[in-house]
């Protein structure tokens, strides 16, 4: 038995974060125990544990999160570690892990510090010291923050790995600053060289070409703290005994790029200057950004020169970052890489980029390097190289993938290339916009922290991976601004001008899903309590405005967002869709409310609990009033519509919404019109409503507009619109239009959640459902979820000779009901363990069609059409003609179209043969 996995707030041995709360985590593994009889949390201030501070003992701790009542000194590392007995006795503790708190409320020796107002060059700060003892030094720190990005050198290494410190935050409010361990590092003569890069603070970012949103000036603070082993502390902060100078960032931009140029200064004077004292707008406070790395590494795919004559690098994959490069150039020579996400006409192509210039430029002083930006990042797949002197090797070049460090939780695959494909392109969405925040897009002039987008997006998010620290400082970033927003959650974060602040539903709605999301997958109700707040101002401030109103009970009203990009609006390349906004922001708020309830259920706020439930009631009361028919139809005759009336639970006769939904879909032709709103939860929504065979077809399906169709099309992420890129290659637009957007890649929560099937009911998925949904397109799935309790794993395979096989893992400390599609047997619950199962299903899933397969499926299986022929030559004739709408139709929807001649006998004939035939 282990017991491993020790996390603070979420984060592996975390270093001088900002701790509003302390929670402990763990899990335990290899053993055949199902549960915990006891468990001790000791907190010590030695790594020996002689020294134990704080210690909490039970057999109910939860492993998920456990409150660790400590109050605590700045400075310090504190050990922890977690002892458990099992049911069975076994008894095991945890290695050592630590945490350690930063500077909290002690004063800042060191001071902010700028350049001479006349110098707007990129600056590097430096500073030069001696430390007498350093043998004797028992640890050191650097506390370092700089303005817009800062990268240091400390005796000419790097400090620490992360890139674009001190990271986003509404700088007018609060700046981070980082803890770095130096210990190691120090000698007598030390160095210390920070480089200044505009970054999100005063480079161009935001909508409308805007620049310098928070500050014109570059500006930075340090302080390196030594602790001697006799307990004496030196502290070497900033202050006018520092000295600066141009460095070799000749620009830097988020957008734009950046250009290092190692001649810049040559034959110019570039003296050093004495460091002048300024203040920062924003309080300093610890870090709560998770690090940015250097995630992962690709190769080059394949060097391309382009009918154009250019050279351009593909690297097979769409994703955020930058490249670096071994230079062997001589002095002078200047490189451009441009960066792109696909190739037009078979040439270089970022039209799509709009203003963002996204290029790096390197110009050489001949020195050998390994060459790459520090202070932007691009969104792309393709690399146009211009002004390489020599032969080009693929060799030279590397994609460096950046992402905020989160681990990996979750795994599909099965035999269908395409799913694959679609869970890989969700999978590199995900990392891609996830440098500190979630943005939309990680390559135009925006890359911002849309707040739609991060909602709808947010399950799929958090079965991917371990997103609770993640999404914690986005959430602290979005109460920031909710806070001056008089309770609005805005349509995007940063809000520059506070009276425009988007107040649209499915956006604001984050304040309520991403706090029920990450309770439901990591289960730590410390956390829900910080979130609350933010969930009972954003309900609370639609109510105040509809109050103002004479209080209708609906949110419509707002800048709505509606069912953005969704294709059923005026036109297939507008922005928003058909379906009624005020219809959709009122389900929402009902749900928002609903979510406020169940928050304040979980933690005790039984008058809450009640109003908001109160409250719910009357919104789905005004919902049914104001958008449904007397009899119970729903006003609303889009996909969309009847979606949100499934997923919301408001209606008033569940049946004649899944009516109205299927006769929607064949009235489309069964093509997607959702947008942001529809499409995200579209199949999930009709798989937990009895529509599973029809969300298959709509995962599967190879048409316009699909998520089959992205990827025969070349995505190897998730495309911004339906349309983005045409069937001919081209893209369609440039007005807004992004390869890589994550939001329609929600789908994957469907493929967890149903037909892998796997669900929490309690939260932290602590205890589970597991039922999955099998179709024969599908011949295996086999997924696995590390949840904060350990790894869940469902495997299903219809096998050759018509059996199923199911094989499940579940966590110790976790329990499981699981109900098996077709199966004879008894719903089983079930403890920590595995466990097969092996059956014949009462359904032969090895059959291709049912009566209700669209003829356009059957259409490639030359068996199908032979039937077909034979039986129907009617039928053979208007399939043949290729109209579009008898494709559409199904063996179901031909018994009522006697009057064209087909007979229920012949039509009886069709089914007994067509939904005979099986693969091969
Ligand atoms: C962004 C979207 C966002 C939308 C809302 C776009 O420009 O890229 O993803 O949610 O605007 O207005």
């Amino acid at each position: 038995m282990k017991v491993s996995d020790l996390k603070i707030n979420n984060m592996k041995n975390p270093v001088g974060y900002l701790m509003e709360r302390l929670s402990c985590s763990w899990k335990v593994t290899e053993t055949k125990a199902k549960d915990q009889k006891n468990v001790i949390i000791e907190v010590s201030l030695d790594e020996d544990f002689e020294n134990i501070c704080f210690v909490k003992e039970g057999a109910l701790l939860c492993q998920t999160g456990e409150v660790l009542e400590l109050s605590l000194e700045p400075y310090t590392r504190y050990y922890t570690r977690v002892t458990v007995t099992t049911d069975l006795d076994e008894t095991n503790t945890s290695g050592v892990s630590y945490f350690e708190t930063a500077k909290q409320d002690e004063d800042w020796i060191g001071k902010w510090i700028t350049t001479k107002d006349d110098d707007r060059f990129h600056p590097t700060f430096s500073k030069s010291f001696s430390l007498k003892k350093t043998k004797n030094i028992k640890s050191a720190r650097l506390y370092i923050s700089g303005l817009g990005l800062f990268s240091a050198l400390l005796n000419g290494q790097k400090v620490g790995q992360e890139v674009l410190t001190p990271y986003y935050s509404n700088y007018h409010d609060e700046v981070q600053y980082l803890t770095y361990d130096i210990t190691g590092n120090l000698k007598e003569e030390n160095k210390l060289d920070v480089s200044l890069g505009n970054g999100w603070y005063k480079g161009r970012f935001g909508l409308r070409e805007r620049k310098e949103n928070f500050g014109s000036k570059f500006l930075m603070i340090a302080e390196v703290r030594v602790v001697y082993e006799d307990g004496t502390v030196e502290t070497i902060g900033t202050d006018e005994s520092w000295f600066y100078k141009g460095s070799d960032t000749q620009a830097s931009d988020i957008y734009d790029g950046e250009i290092i140029n190692h001649l810049l200064w040559e034959g110019k004077e570039n003296s050093s200057e004495t460091a002048v004292f300024t203040s920062a707008e924003g309080t300093l406070v610890a870090r709560y950004s998770l690090p940015v790395l250097e995630m992962e590494e690709l190769a080059v795919k394949e060097v391309i020169h382009t009918p154009a004559g250019e050279t351009v690098l593909d690297f097979g994959q769409n994703f955020a970052g930058y490249v670096a490069f071994i230079c062997r150039q001589p002095k002078g020579t200047e490189i451009i890489l441009d960066f792109g996400e696909i190739l037009q006409h078979d040439n270089f192509y970022n039209e799509n980029y709009r203003s963002a210039k996204s290029q790096f430029t390197y110009i050489s002083d001949g020195k050998e390097r390994i060459v790459k930006p520090q202070f932007t990042f691009f969104g792309f797949r393709y690399v146009r190289v211009t002004g390489w002197e020599g032969e080009l090797k693929a060799e030279a070049f590397t994609g460096k993938v950046l992402y905020s460090q989160m681990e990996i939780t979750g795994h599909i695959e099965t035999d269908h290339k395409g799913v694959n494909q679609l869970f890989s392109n969700t999978m590199w969405g995900q990392k891609s916009n996830s440098i500190d925040f979630p943005t939309d897009c990680p390559q135009r002039d925006e890359r911002l922290g849309w707040t739609g987008d991060a909602q709808v997006f947010s399950g799929t998010a958090s079965y991917n991976m371990d997103t609770a620290a993640f999404y914690n400082k986005f959430i602290h970033d979005l109460r920031t601004e909710q806070k001056k927003l008089d309770g609005i959650l805005p349509g995007v974060i940063p809000v520059f001008e506070p009276n425009a602040a988007i107040f649209s539903s499915i956006w604001g709605d984050i304040a309520t899903f991403l706090p029920t999301v990450l309770y439901e997958h990591f289960g730590d109700k410390s956390a829900l309590k910080v979130y609350y707040p933010m969930m009972k101002d954003w309900v609370d401030k639609i109510t105040k405005e509809d109050k103002k109103r004479g209080q209708k009970y609906l949110f419509d009203y707002g800048n709505q967002l509606g069912d953005w990009l969704a294709l059923d609006g005026r036109t297939e390349q507008s922005m928003k869709g058909g379906t009624d906004d005020y219809y959709i922001a009122s389900c929402y708020y009902a749900m928002s409310v609903a979510k406020t309830a169940d928050a304040a259920r979980i933690l005790g706020y039984t008058e809450d609990e009640a109003i908001y439930r109160d409250l719910h009631e009357n919104i789905s009361k005004a919902v049914i009033k104001e958008y449904f028919s007397v009899t119970g139809r729903l006003c609303i005759d889009t996909q969309t519509g009847y979606i949100v009336a499934l997923y919301s639970g408001i209606y008033k006769d569940k049946n004649k919404i899944i009516e109205g939904l299927k006769s929607r879909l064949y009235k489309d032709c069964y093509k997607i019109k959702g947008g942001f709103v529809g499409a995200p939860i579209m199949c999930r929504v009709m798989a937990e409503n009895g529509l599973e065979e029809e969300a298959f077809y709509f995962l599967l399906q190879e048409g316009y507009p699909g998520w089959m169709h992205c990827i025969n099309l070349g995505a190897t992420t998730i495309w911004e619109r339906w349309n983005s890129v045409l069937d001919n290659g081209l893209i369609s637009g440039v007005l807004m239009n992004s390869l890589n957007h994550y939001s329609f890649g929600s789908i994957v929560e469907y493929l967890y959640r149903d037909v892998a099937g796997l669900k929490a009911i309690e939260p932290g998925f602590k205890k589970v459902l597991i039922t999955p949904l099998m179709n024969q397109k599908l011949k295996f799935m086999n997924t696995s979820y590390e949840s904060p309790y350990g790894t869940y794993r469902v495997e299903w395979e219809i096998k050759k000779e018509g059996n199923v096989h199911v094989h499940v893992e579940v966590p110790f400390g976790c329990s499981a009901v699981i109900g098996l599609p077709f199966y004879e047997g008894e719903v089983d619950e079930v403890t920590a363990g595995t466990y097969e199962y092996d059956y014949k299903p009462a359904t032969d899933l090895r059959l291709l069609y049912t009566r209700k397969t669209l003829f356009k499926d059957m259409m490639q299986n030359p068996k199908a059409l032979e039937v077909i022929d034979r039986i129907s030559p009617l039928l053979q004739h208007f399939l043949g003609s290729g109209d579009e709408e008898f494709l559409n139709e199904s063996l179901a929807t031909l018994e009522g179209m006697s009057f064209l001649g087909f007979s229920p006998d012949m039509i009886e004939n069709l089914a007994m043969e067509l939904t005979k035939l099986a693969e091969e």
